[in-house]
């Protein structure tokens, strides 16, 4: 562990109203080793939604910190999480990123798993001693904690986690606010946006709860908005900022665009005024009119600690990242929407994701450029004392959409995780 209790890494002082994060937090490869082991190997973590695995026999291939692993759905219907790797001398059992099966074999020595992991054939198996088949060790290997809240499914590699409801804890309302969207069911839609980009994991958690970077850094998008969707050029958002405990947090505002789920703009005519009319109240006669509401007007920008972003924005869309090196990160995009909408809503719902997230959209482009600015920057900062970020905003004032308050969030919870490890450790 490079970290140590003398090794401050955030400073906080609420009379001054200041905090800072020490810049080499996002620079230096003995914390993202102490991070691994004090943050991914003991947080529940987001492997992917119960959708993905729908029929009995569905699998996706997961990457989730550093583990290869299967999620799928076996032939009895349960959900497992499965590291990919054979028993026997480690080959990957799945070399599919997705696809249905009943059974996974081995490319190598051609040992044959069930969907529920059980061993159930393997050639030369009578030159084995014992019943080998039926003991454990030729069977594939669980991870060792996996929980599904409302279809989102987590796991965790510290058995002795507590319970994914209580990890969750004050975030779960805001997950219902998105599984409720739907009286049915909700889906990811096929499909997943895999990009990288050269900068510390921990800029992308800031910059996905960042309520106010979006009139400078995406002028471009809120330019385009206000000439083509007729919205005048009121772009200001407004809501709050919350901590939820535990490291989660939300910025939760009202906002110009269109929101497929039930917040209708002109352009959408007449035929979408009417479509959205009947899920507002739909929602209304499932939830009452304060939640329906909230589901249909109020954006929200969650962060699951430590790295699941639940944007419900124009769009309504997943995504996790993992850091490969202290200036590199891998992300991963999905999109959710109600199973059951409308051919004509989810052609605007995907308009609208396609149209400001991912790799070719309006939004990510500029956030992965101001990122990798940000990681160039912290280039000049480690040995002349400028080596802090400032992430003070709004601090001992009421609580505001455009402050940092949720930053700060994330940034104690890591901090208290990684501090207390280093504790441990010496
Ligand atoms: Fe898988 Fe040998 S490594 S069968
Ligand atoms: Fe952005």
């Amino acid at each position: 562990m490079g970290t140590s209790n003398q090794d401050v890494l955030i400073a906080e002082d609420e009379k001054l109203g200041l905090f800072q994060v020490a810049r080499k937090a996002f620079t230096d490869s003995t914390i993202m080793d102490a991070e691994h082991d004090a943050i991914f190997n003991k947080c529940w973590l987001y492997i992917g939604h119960e959708s993905e695995v729908a029929k009995k026999g569905d699998f996706v291939r997961r990457l989730v910190a550093k583990r290869n692993l299967i999620f799928n759905r076996d032939t009895s219907g349960t959900l497992n999480a499965f590291f990919n790797t054979c028993p026997h001398r480690g080959a990957e059992v799945c070399r599919e990123p997705k696809g249905n099966a009943k059974h996974f074999q081995c490319f190598y020595h051609g040992w044959i798993f069930s969907a529920e992991g059980k061993l159930k054939s393997l050639p030369g198996a009578d030159r084995y001693s014992g019943d080998f088949k039926n003991q454990d060790r030729g069977n594939l290997v669980p991870v060792p904690r996996f929980a599904n809240y409302r279809g989102l499914c987590f796991v965790n590699f510290d058995v002795g986690a507590c319970t994914l409801e209580e990890y969750l804890g004050n975030a779960k309302e805001y997950l219902d606010l998105v599984v409720d969207q739907s009286a049915e069911a909700m889906t990811i839609i096929s499909g997943q946006q895999d990009y990288a980009i050269r900068a510390n994991w921990k800029l992308l958690v800031e910059n996905s709860n960042d309520g106010y970077h979006a009139a400078t850094t995406h002028a471009t998008y809120l330019d385009y908005l206000a000439n083509t969707r007729a919205i005048g050029n009121e772009v200001a958002l407004k809501g709050i900022g919350k901590e939820l405990g535990g490291g989660h947090a939300v910025l939760e505002y009202t906002a110009p665009w269109g929101r497929p789920i039930a917040n209708w703009i002109p352009p959408w005519g007449e035929e979408g005024r009417k479509e959205m009319d009947a899920i507002h109240a739909k929602l209304v006669e499932l939830h009452g009119q304060e939640k329906a509401d909230r589901i249909c007007f109020k954006n929200r920008n969650l962060l699951i600690f430590p790295n699941l972003v639940i944007n419900d924005i124009m769009a309504l869309t997943f995504r996790t990242f993992y850091p490969a090196a202290p200036n590199y990160m891998s992300v991963t995009g999905w999109a959710l929407a109600p199973a059951a909408e409308s051919e004509w809503a989810r052609k605007y719902r995907l308009d609208n994701f396609l149209e400001f997230l991912g790799p070719g959209g309006f939004a990510t482009p500029d956030d992965v450029e101001a990122l990798e600015s940000c990681q160039a920057g912290y280039a000049n900062s480690l040995e002349n004392g400028t080596g802090w970020n400032d992430i003070s905003k709004g601090m001992g004032m009421d609580a505001s959409y455009d402050d940092e308050v949720q930053m700060r969030s994330f940034w104690k919870e890591w901090n208290r995780r990684v501090t207390q490890a280093a504790g441990q450790a010496e």
